[in-house]
């Protein structure tokens, strides 16, 4: 099993960063959820990531990077993208941008696209983490592919504690949702991901953000894939009541269920809590979990994409 250290330990960190630096794969957590993370510029090490998770190939990852200034050593900012990052950075935001030509981050980390997605996060520790590695760390949700995002260490262990050096352990991510991600195919912003940033937030700095299509077929970002996020269990959404052979996924006053995304019907507080709500009920008796109905506005855009992604009928 993995190694597991504090994140708010500089020894700790320390060793998590000569780890990543040696080309080994470490899980640290961020805002957001945990990542499953690689030195960026080792593409070895990227490859190590794809093994681990049993992840499809042509799903481009996010690099984290320590501070906004590191951008331009690999990447195009556009007048957009600047103002996002200006008002979301840093923080749950993910910016696809177009490849520097002497670009350090690995092609296979970015799947052979001419473009980086990179992220400043927010959460103190994976910044000390990032700031000691002094390199770009790419890092998918440190989970096996296609499964639910870990949003504790004890999760991580779960779902890859064979695979990984070292667990940096920074308790529950605060929003427990993955970042959003926004591209600028020409130019103008295009929402790719919905995540923990809302399309209300990132109207009011950008104006207009077109959703990016939802293909399937050529998924541009793997949130796309129509089957994803999926727990073992079948989801039915939109319940009011269990039927009988379903376990209940309750949200707001009216569900007195046992389990719920948020009593009060905060859609943070069911942001935070949904990965980890799934992944239990996944080991409750019954064959499906039925889900109640979720708002769609801010957060609930989200929650309902990744919920209406584990209903979707599973790849063969
Ligand atoms: O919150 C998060 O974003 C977490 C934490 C660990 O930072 N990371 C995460 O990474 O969710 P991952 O690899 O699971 O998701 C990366 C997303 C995918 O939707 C991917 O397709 C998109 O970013 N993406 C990455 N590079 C891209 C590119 N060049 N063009 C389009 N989409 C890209
Ligand atoms: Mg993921």
């Amino acid at each position: 099993m993995a190694s597991i250290g504090r994140a708010d330990r500089a020894e700790d960190r320390a060793r998590a960063a000569a780890l990543l630096r040696q080309g080994e794969l470490v899980a640290f957590p961020t805002e957001t959820v945990y990542g499953l993370g690689a030195d960026a510029t080792n593409g070895r090490a990227v490859a190590a990531i794809f093994a681990a998770k049993q992840r499809p190939a042509f799903n481009p990852l996010i690099a984290h990077l320590a501070d906004v200034g590191a951008v331009e050593a690999f990447a195009l900012w556009n007048d957009a993208a600047r103002a996002l990052a200006e008002a979301f950075w840093p923080g749950a935001l993910t910016l696809v941008l177009p490849r520097r030509n002497d670009c350090a981050i690995a092609p296979i980390a970015s799947a052979g696209l001419d473009s980086v997605a990179l992220r400043v996060p927010s959460h103190p520790d994976a910044h000390a983490l990032l700031a000691a590695v002094q390199r770009p760390v790419a890092a998918p949700s440190a989970n096996r592919s296609g499964r639910i995002s870990p949003t504790t260490a004890a999760h991580v262990e779960q779902e890859l504690g064979d695979k990984v050096a070292l667990i940096l352990d920074g308790g529950p991510c605060e929003i427990g949702l993955e970042s959003t991600v926004v591209g600028f195919p020409s130019g103008r912003p295009v929402l790719l991901r919905p995540g923990g940033i809302s399309m209300e937030q990132l109207q009011a700095v950008a104006g207009a953000v077109v959703v990016g299509s939802d293909s399937a077929d050529s998924p541009s970002a793997p949130g796309q894939l129509a089957s994803h996020y999926a727990p073992g269990k079948g989801l039915r959404l939109n319940a009011t009541a269990a039927g009988s052979d379903e376990v209940l996924l309750g949200f707001g006053p009216n569900f007195a269920a046992a389990h719920n995304l948020s009593p009060k019907g905060d859609l943070i507080e069911a942001a935070a809590n949904l990965f980890a709500l799934l992944r239990q009920l996944d080991q409750e008796p019954g064959a499906a979990i039925a889900v109640a109905p979720i708002p769609e506005d801010g957060l609930g855009r989200a929650i309902n994409d990744r919920l209406r992604r584990a209903a979707a009928p599973r790849p063969c």
